[in-house]
């Protein structure tokens, strides 16, 4: 009986809230199949999951840390043990970071006689082997790098044609995730590189996570979901402003066709390397979470700031970006000067939405987001938690709900209907 009532309640919620949930929502959703369709389509999901890869994994978007943004090639096997104890020590990985990932730069200039890639010995004397059974010890996962062409970026040997004896190596050395780059391509075309190294690592028999990154050329979000986990949208990310919200925007044409199983990837985190103030590295990881983005830390875990550390360890934050129902948030309404005062949002399980108010105008300012642009009735009644400040900063929204924004500052919330008011039309 009990749960009848409470189903009950949940599809009165779901029915006053008319937020757009579309195919895939309704299908997984026990308490939709009776709705009729959708009334809006800003959470269209109808693109996600035509071919997604049969893996297993990235359930929910992949999280770790990787060594690109702040070592580039300057890395040791000292450092990437260093990382791992600082993802325990700090409590990093029980918050769910746990891949620690290895970028180019690896290995040996040349492959061996055999024609096998060697790790450099300068960087890593114990070899990988070692560093992953070290790695797997502390409850952690390693990830390693390398290219669909001749060379890797650094002009490291690439993996095109090489695929069944790379993967094999990575297999029997204990890697969890490869990260595949896109450098001396030989033009040919993605949709032929890519594939070798799937079927490569699925015939490993080890469960390995597949990143793509092939920079967004070929619009990889309508082909890569039955190739990759995770399919790279854009450019490398640079650590400014300018670079973070243009990626950002790129990275939100794609919203329909990520979901768990395959995700879109606006590229790595750069909270805590220095190129942005606290406030745009707030916006980044808010907009990275809530656009279901890889959350792969870039800094240097060893030595984080406070800030830093309050920014990637926010719990409510990550808990949207690994949220169950898996659908990408995205920008539904741009007003003010250039369009910059902005409001992302986008569903969660249980009812709820995670609703974003950024400012990327260059002066403080008041942002209002009202219920029609998220797909509620406006005389729904809203309880607003705030994500930064981890406290409830409503509990009777009714119609809209506006909110104070620092410059180039965004606010993140989980709005929970309660219930339409009486007075509802
Ligand atoms: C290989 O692919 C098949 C088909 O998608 C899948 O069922 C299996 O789990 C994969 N194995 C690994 C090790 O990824
Ligand atoms: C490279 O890394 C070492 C040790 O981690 C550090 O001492 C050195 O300053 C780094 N060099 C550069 C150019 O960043
Ligand atoms: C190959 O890489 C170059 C950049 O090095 C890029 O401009 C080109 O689009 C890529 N070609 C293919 C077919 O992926
Ligand atoms: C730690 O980070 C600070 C900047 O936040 C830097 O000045 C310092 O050199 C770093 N220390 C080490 C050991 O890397």
């Amino acid at each position: 009986m009990a749960k009848i009532t409470a189903n009950f309640a949940t599809a009165c919620y779901l029915y006053v809230m008319s937020v757009a949930v579309t195919a895939r929502v309704l299908s997984e959703h026990p308490y939709l199949s009776g709705l009729e369709k959708p009334i809006t389509n800003i959470f269209d999901t109808s693109n996600y999951g035509i071919l997604q890869l049969g893996n297993g994994l990235a359930k929910t978007p992949q999280m770790g840390w990787n060594s690109w943004n702040f070592f580039a090639c300057n890395i040791s096997e000292k450092v990437f043990k260093e990382t791992a104890d600082a993802l325990i020590s700090t409590g990093l990985a029980k918050l769910g970071y746990e891949y620690v990932n290895i970028d180019d730069c690896w290995s040996e200039l040349v492959r061996d006689s055999e024609g096998q890639l060697v790790p450099d010995s300068g960087i890593f004397p114990s070899g990988v082997k070692a560093v992953a059974d070290y790695v797997h010890s502390k409850g952690l996962k390693l990830g390693i790098y390398s290219d669909a062409g001749t060379f890797t970026c650094q002009v490291h040997p690439g993996s095109l044609g090489h695929e069944h004896d790379d993967a094999a190596r990575f297999a029997s050395w204990g890697i969890d995730y490869l990260k595949y780059d896109n450098c001396f391509n030989l033009s040919i075309k993605p949709e032929e590189r890519y594939p070798p190294m799937r079927d490569a690592l699925n015939a490993t028999g080890r469960t390995i996570f597949y990143s793509l990154c092939e920079w967004g050329l070929n619009d990889p979000a309508l082909w890569a979901g039955k190739i990759g986990n995770s399919w790279r949208t854009t450019d490398d990310i640079k650590d400014n402003w300018e670079s973070m919200t243009t990626i950002a925007d790129l990275n939100d044409k794609w919203a329909a066709y990520a979901g768990p199983g395959g995700w879109n990837d606006p590229d790595m985190l750069e909270v805590g390397n220095g190129g942005m103030t606290y406030h745009e590295y707030r916006a980044h990881f808010s907009i990275w979470a809530l656009m279901k983005a890889p959350l792969l830390i870039g800094c240097d875990v060893r030595n984080m700031t406070a800030e830093t550390f309050e920014i990637i360890s926010n719990e409510e934050v990550i808990a949207v970006n690994q949220d169950p129902l898996g659908v990408q948030g995205r920008k539904v309404y741009a007003y003010g000067p250039d369009g910059c005062y902005q409001v992302w949002a986008g569903p969660l399980s249980g009812s709820r939405l995670v609703v974003a108010l950024w400012n990327r105008c260059s002066k403080i300012t008041t942002i209002t987001v009202n219920w029609a642009t998220l797909g509620l009735k406006s005389s729904t009644i809203v309880s607003v938690r705030d994500l930064w400040k981890h406290e409830l900063v409503s509990l009777d929204s009714v119609s809209s709900f506006t909110a104070t924004v620092d410059t180039h500052g965004c606010e993140i919330y989980v709005f929970t209907p309660v219930k339409v008011s009486s007075s509802s039309s």
